[in-house]
């Protein structure tokens, strides 16, 4: 394996292993918020990102490149409102997906079709998770202030989610 796509790959499972941690921060600060659906939601996702950061990791050592596990970043652990949370979610999501774009922007420098076409499931995997993120920020504008707006949007999450999922 070229030595700087490793060294890129290596980048993405520490992004993908902030990922899970932050939005394992996230669902912990729901949880205690009393917003069990908001929790819920970020547990997934904090297990989907493990996911995505493993998928890596196994990937990198079948192509018989060294993996090194990396030292995280500490995660924001309060947050003031939903749309803060919401906001980073987005924010985060869109690091990520620059970063894949940027691993594959290098992939076809060095012509490395084979890590160009594994990095082809991330590529999907971000529009996906970018298209949640937005819905659920959008959903949240509408909202605004509201209370009882904020306990339907905890109650319907993980529904919404769903449905931008199938959806893409
Ligand atoms: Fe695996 Fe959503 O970044």
């Amino acid at each position: 394996m070229n030595k700087a796509i490793e060294a890129l790959l290596n980048d993405q499972i520490k992004f993908e292993a902030n990922a899970s941690m932050h939005y394992l921060a996230m669902a912990s600060w729901a949880d205690n918020a009393g917003y069990n659906g908001i929790a819920e939601f970020f547990y997934n996702q904090s297990e989907e990102e493990r996911a995505h950061m493993l998928k890596l990791v196994k990937f990198v050592n079948e192509r018989g490149g060294t993996v090194i596990v990396p030292e995280l970043d500490k995660p924001k652990a309060s947050y003031t409102s939903l749309h803060e949370l919401f906001a980073d979610f987005l924010k985060s999501e869109m690091f990520v997906t620059e970063q894949i774009n940027h691993v594959i922007f290098e992939c076809l420098n060095k012509k490395d079709y084979n890590v160009h076409n594994f990095m082809q499931w991330y590529v999907t995997e971000q529009l996906e998770e970018e298209a949640v993120a937005r819905t659920l920020l959008d959903k949240l504008n509408i909202i605004g202030d509201d209370k009882s707006g904020h306990y339907m949007f905890d109650r319907d999450i993980n529904t919404i989610a769903t449905a931008v999922d199938v959806e893409e």
